[in-house]
Formats: C-alpha cells, structure tokens, sequence
C-alpha cells in the first residue's frame, strides 16, 4: 500500500479516538444566570464541534442536600450523577469565575465532596478563567492549578483568561469576541489532543 494510504488509515483512527474521550465541563458557581455558565456553553459548543463526547456540570443544580454538614460523612443519592460523572471523565474542563480576587467558595465544597482519592489523580484538567476586572481571573486559576497539583490531576498549561466579561457576551447570552471563540476553541482542541496523548499511561 502506498505510503499515502497507511497516512489516511492513521487519521482516521485518530477521529475515532477523539469519539472515545469523554470530556466533563464544569461550570464554577452556583450563582443563578452566571456568566460563567454562559462560558461553560460556549466552551461545550467547541467540543460538540469537533465530536467529542462530553457532558456539562453546572453547580447551580447541585441539590440542596449536599450542602448539609452530614454530606461529609455520608454522601446524598441526589450527588451520585455529579461525583460518577467525574470519575467517568478522561478529562474536565472547570470554568471559574473570579470572587473576591478567588474561585469561588462552591467550587471548593464541590471538590471537598468528590471521592477522595480517585476523583483527580492522574486525571487531565484545563482551565478557563473569566473576571469583570482586567486581570481575568488569573488568582482562581492559579489558586485551582494549586489545588488540582496537589490531587495529581495533570495540569493542562494552556489557560484561558477572559477579563472586561461583561464586553465579550450579547444580552441573550452569547459570545460576541470572535478572538475570545478562537481562543475557547484552540484551547479545546489542544486539551483534547493532550488527553489522548496522555490516556492510559499511568506515571506512578
Ligand atoms: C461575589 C462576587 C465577587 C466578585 N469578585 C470579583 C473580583 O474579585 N474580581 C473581579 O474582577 N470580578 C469580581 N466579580 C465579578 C465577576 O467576576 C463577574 O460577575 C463575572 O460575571 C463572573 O461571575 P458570574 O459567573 O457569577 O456571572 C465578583 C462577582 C461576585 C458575584
């Protein structure tokens, strides 16, 4: 077979492979009609795009049961769909907003709820990071990339910054920056390349 053929067959088995990985977004706070789930959204769309199976996790539906302080010690049915979908992730994307120069405090209870210690290790995990101040949410993401480094998780180095939110989306809630959709999708792209690249190989 010609030299072209074997290349034609190789690519093939790589779109494949992208159809394999299943990608988890998670929308940061539970704050209702957040900017960052509008993010989360546009973030889903690049995958839908380029087929990749994915699912998003918006805090605003964590039920109302996890947040009793009995949750630490017994986990509610109800949370079952959220820390299953984490497990069942070959990577996550988390979308955070920028709080008090911070991620917000949901985020953190929601990784504190996670089964310990499977949830992150040697899971894949990138970054996108939205703020209405100019500094786009640099503090969260580099607070998150601590945090997700301490679990094991591989961190993604590509991030996404997105700072004067309010510029970047119309009224009814889309991404209006052809450079922010560019930037959200290249990062996607990558992060899906890097996940494939990285899957079943365990370092420890
Ligand atoms: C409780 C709270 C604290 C915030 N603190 C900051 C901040 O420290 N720096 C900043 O640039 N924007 C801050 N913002 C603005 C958010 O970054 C902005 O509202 C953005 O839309 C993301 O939040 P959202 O997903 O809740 O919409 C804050 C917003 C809230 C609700």
């Amino acid at each position: 077979m010609p030299s072209g053929g074997k290349m034609a067959t190789k690519v093939w088995e790589s779109a494949l492979e992208s159809r394999k990985i299943m990608i988890t977004i998670i929308s940061g706070t539970n704050r209702p009609s957040s900017r960052t789930r509008i993010i989360a959204n546009a973030v889903q769309g690049h995958y839908q795009s380029m087929s990749v199976k994915h699912q998003l996790l918006d805090l605003a539906e964590l039920p109302a049961e996890i947040f009793s302080p009995t949750a630490y010690e017994e986990k509610p049915g109800s949370f079952a769909r959220f820390s299953q979908a984490i497990l069942d992730s070959d990577g996550l994307a988390v979308v955070t907003p920028e709080y008090n120069g911070g991620f917000p405090g949901v985020l953190k209870y929601f990784v504190d709820m996670l089964k310990f210690p499977e949830s992150f290790e040697q899971r894949p995990v990138c970054f996108v990071g939205l703020a209405a101040g100019s500094w786009g949410a640099l503090r969260p993401v580099e607070q998150l990339q601590h945090i997700f480094g301490y679990r094991n998780a591989h961190i993604f180095p590509k991030r996404v910054f997105i700072p004067g939110v309010y510029e970047v989306l119309s009224d009814d809630g889309r991404v209006t920056s052809m450079d922010l959709s560019d930037r959200l999708g290249r990062q996607a792209q990558d992060f899906v390349a890097f996940v494939e690249r990285i899957r079943g190989i365990k370092l420890t």
